[in-house]
């Protein structure tokens, strides 16, 4: 590092820079104290003019907490599966239409999976001539505007997510979810959380994947969810970053929600590396734990055995 880091603005509610950080090369303790401190206020965090393969996009993630292979088989890297790719490219030069259609719709990533998500970081390799940005809802502000009764309401609520299954899932994907390898368990998890550095509230709720909550039917619970992934996506608490070649992105997958834009020539490459993030091994005991004793109120199904889902892959 030469020079001391500094933060840029970006965006109203959320997005800063981080200038003078080099990610290809191995990142000394006193740096990555800093992009700690910064990343826990500002929770979308941009590093321009990066040169990076997989390993280094692995790697970095490597210091936050443990990089995660994604439930979709097919968009794995090959040489690093804990780094996917996010392409409207297929292999033979056409276009990927489930890569354009994929994620285009409001959520915070793999919230259905046992350990929680901390954060994902997304890499641009290669960007359309205008737009094909990447939206981002701060979920702290999305909380700390919402009514005193919606808060009250929410304090003893507790989400049920499942892959894809939440309003804004079924809606985008159907019964089209994609190739996974594995079956997924419906995940309980708080409806507000608090930030561990920080301690602001947030608002956990999102409506991919977000289908429930504990002891509401779901005629009460869809509107609900909607109406909070409505309130959370005004665009007074939205940030919509446009893409250079060479940003690598990182996003706090507690404290925000995202979805890419889908706005751009779907013929124009986008392509890009992701990986998400999770807590080092054993934050998904109390996850385990919470599950013991959940029973399903009368006329509420709760999913407790999510089947592999065989069609052309798609997701988020
Ligand atoms: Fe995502």
């Amino acid at each position: 590092m030469t020079g001391s880091p500094q933060l840029r603005p970006l965006g109203e509610t959320l997005g800063a820079e981080a200038l003078g950080i080099d990610l290809s090369q191995p990142l000394d303790d006193a740096t990555f104290a800093w992009i700690e401190r910064a990343f826990a206020e500002n929770p979308v965090l941009v590093f321009r003019n990066q040169q990076l393969g997989a390993a280094e996009i692995a790697a970095f993630g490597r210091r936050f907490g443990t990089p995660r292979q994604h439930a979709l088989i097919k968009y794995r890297h090959r040489e690093y599966p804990e780094v996917s790719w996010l392409t409207n490219v297929e292999e033979d030069g056409k276009v990927d239409w489930y890569g354009v259609k994929r994620a285009t719709d409001w959520h915070t990533d793999s919230t259905y999976e046992e350990e929680a998500p901390l954060l994902a970081m997304l890499y641009a390799l290669e960007v359309p001539s205008s737009k094909g940005g990447t939206m981002f809802a701060d979920m702290r502000a999305a909380y700390d505007t919402l009514p005193d009764s919606m808060k009250q309401r929410l304090a003893g609520l507790t989400g049920l997510h499942g892959r894809t299954d939440g309003p804004v899932g079924e809606k985008l994907y159907g019964n089209n979810k994609g190739q996974t390898e594995k079956e997924y368990y419906e995940q309980p998890r708080p409806a507000v959380t608090h930030h561990p550095v920080t301690g602001r509230p947030i608002l956990f709720v999102n409506p991919m994947h977000t289908h429930g909550f504990v002891g509401m039917d779901r005629k009460e619970a869809w509107p609900l969810i909607e109406e909070l992934a409505a309130h959370a996506t005004q665009e007074r608490f939205v940030y919509y970053h446009p893409w250079q070649v060479g940003d690598l992105l990182i996003w706090d997958e507690r404290a925000t929600m995202h979805r890419g834009a889908g706005d751009y020539a779907p013929q124009e490459r986008r392509v890009m590396l992701r990986t998400i993030v999770s807590e080092m091994a054993g934050a998904a005991q109390h996850v385990a734990e919470d599950r013991v004793g959940l029973r399903a109120p009368a006329g509420f199904e709760i999913l407790t055995h999510r089947g592999a889902v065989d069609a052309a892959a798609l997701g988020q």
